[in-house]
């Protein structure tokens, strides 16, 4: 990965992000009302801190695994191949579950993550991305809850990287190289 130096711009602040998750959380626990135990599946590794402050905010009971893909292209995208690298530890037939994505970029991760997951026949199926960037869609596909919708820009911070990068930031930032 590149070592070019870049500056993060704040996009979208702690206290945002905060806020919007105590709302997401109320939908989730009123769409999961009925459930005994509530299966949240993470996906690694940009999942991690969105899915620990939901988790916090859920009146629910709840169960948390994580399950990790790692996407990659080859010349053609509409091929796009997705790899699972570690699976869930238990298993999730008849059970409700809900999916955590950090970003659905393209879409080809959570597809191919729905249509395994799906396979394996939950009672009830949702996910939730923190955020959405439409304008790189290939994939018809859209979470069942969205946290913010941005525009195609690169961004790291809350759990999101950039090289491995940034992760620990506390707020998502845009990735940016001044200019020279
Ligand atoms: P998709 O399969 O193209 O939807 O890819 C989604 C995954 O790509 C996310 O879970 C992220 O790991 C990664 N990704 C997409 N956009 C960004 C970004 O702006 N910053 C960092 N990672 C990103």
């Amino acid at each position: 990965m590149t070592e070019r130096p870049y500056v993060v711009d704040e996009m979208i602040s702690a206290k945002t992000i905060a806020a919007r998750i105590e709302d997401l959380a109320r939908e989730i626990d009123r769409e999961y009302r009925d459930t005994d135990k509530l299966v949240v599946v993470g996906l690694l590794r940009g999942s991690f801190v969105f899915i620990a402050d939901l988790v916090r905010e859920l009146d629910l009971p709840v169960e948390v695994d994580f399950l990790e893909a790692s996407s990659y292209g080859d010349a053609m995208q509409s091929s796009r191949e997705v790899r699972i690298l570690k699976d869930l530890r238990s298993p999730i037939e008849g059970r409700d579950v809900l999916v955590v994505e950090d970003i659905v970029d393209t879409g080809f991760t959570l597809h191919h993550v729905l249509k395994l997951l799906g396979s394996r026949e939950p009672r009830k199926l949702r996910t939730i991305a923190l955020l959405d960037k439409p304008a790189r869609r290939e994939v018809a596909l859209k979470a069942d809850w969205t946290g913010f919708e941005i525009p195609d820009e690169f961004v790291v911070g809350y759990g999101i990287d950039f090289a491995q990068r940034n992760r620990n930031l506390p707020f998502i930032g845009k990735v940016r190289f001044p200019e020279g």
